[in-house]
């Protein structure tokens, strides 16, 4: 007697069965893609509440990468409370645009996710979306028409294919830098699982030796593009320590935080003043 005839090969966990019946696709379907990521066969992935299009051109965005959003958006939430007090006193000033960008944004689940909060909040801003692979920002162009019809009412948005920041203007006007930039030690790329390394891109995930080459570079050229004020938010690998990120970057205070499964995970890094150089 035969019996299970349909049942796939594969183990798919609840959420992977889940995520294909949700797109119509029968788990007992999906043999012929061997250990692709749900998320590259239905094209979809859910992000903070919101569906993304993902293709494999980007990275499948992580839970992880969620909670980086919702630190930055703490962050933000201050900053609308203050223009509510300001309107609660009938000040006349008006707070300038927000001046975001985010590098590396692959599908832009980040910046999207954070378009949508200030969008919500009303509050003014810009936003600068960048990253190397052009295919990775048509990934995100999609996600934007997908999720504002390419329109904003209170912010702006711009596109551009850049390395770190080579094609952005040297001028220290940004009020947020933001990146979850490939930070995997090379050595331990062939240690990931198949579904991640067989499929989602190398320079998506390739951080070099130590996982640091690309943030080392960025938290170098970032003081010139910062305001005083600014701050950049960084995802990182869990042996990126705050020692180890002091070390690489001695124009900034760093300040680590840890993920949902308690791993060094986030940083934020805010210029020294001049007193901290002093001492
Ligand atoms: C870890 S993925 C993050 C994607 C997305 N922001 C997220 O959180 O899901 C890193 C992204 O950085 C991009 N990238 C790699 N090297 C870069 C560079 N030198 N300059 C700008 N972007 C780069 C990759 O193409 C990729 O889209």
């Amino acid at each position: 007697m035969i019996i299970n005839q349909h049942q796939n090969s594969r183990d798919l966990s609840s959420y992977e069965k889940n995520h294909l019946l949700r797109a119509g696709i029968s788990p007992t379907e999906i043999d012929r893609y061997g250990e692709m990521p749900v998320e590259y066969i239905t094209g979809k992935v859910e992000f903070l509440g919101k569906e993304f299009s993902v293709s494999p051109a980007v990275l499948i965005p992580r839970v992880e990468t969620e909670e980086l959003v919702e630190l930055i958006w703490q962050d933000l939430s201050n900053r609308a409370d203050q223009v509510n007090q300001a309107d609660l006193a009938k000040q006349s000033h008006q707070l300038e645009p927000l001046q975001l960008i985010e590098i590396g944004t692959g599908s832009g689940v980040i910046g999207l996710s954070l378009a949508s909060l200030l969008e919500q909040q009303q509050l003014a801003f810009q936003l600068t979306l960048t990253d190397l692979s052009h295919s990775a920002l048509e990934v995100a162009k999609l996600n934007f028409q997908n999720l504002f019809d390419n329109q904003l009412n209170h912010g702006q948005l711009s596109f551009k294919q850049t390395d770190l920041l080579a094609e952005i203007d040297r001028v220290n006007n940004f009020d947020y830098i933001i990146a979850n930039l490939p930070y995997v030690p090379t050595t331990r790329l062939n240690q990931l699982d198949s579904s991640v390394k067989d499929f989602e891109p190398l320079k998506a995930l390739d951080g070099g030796e130590t996982g640091l080459r690309l943030i080392t570079q960025l938290l170098h050229l970032a003081k010139h593009y910062l305001k005083k004020t600014g701050k950049i938010y960084l995802e990182v690998d869990d042996t990126h320590t705050q020692s180890v990120l002091e070390q690489i970057s001695p124009d900034f205070e760093i300040k680590v935080k840890l993920d949902q499964f308690g791993k060094n995970r986030f940083a934020i890094a805010t210029l020294k003043t001049k007193k901290t150089w002093l001492t």
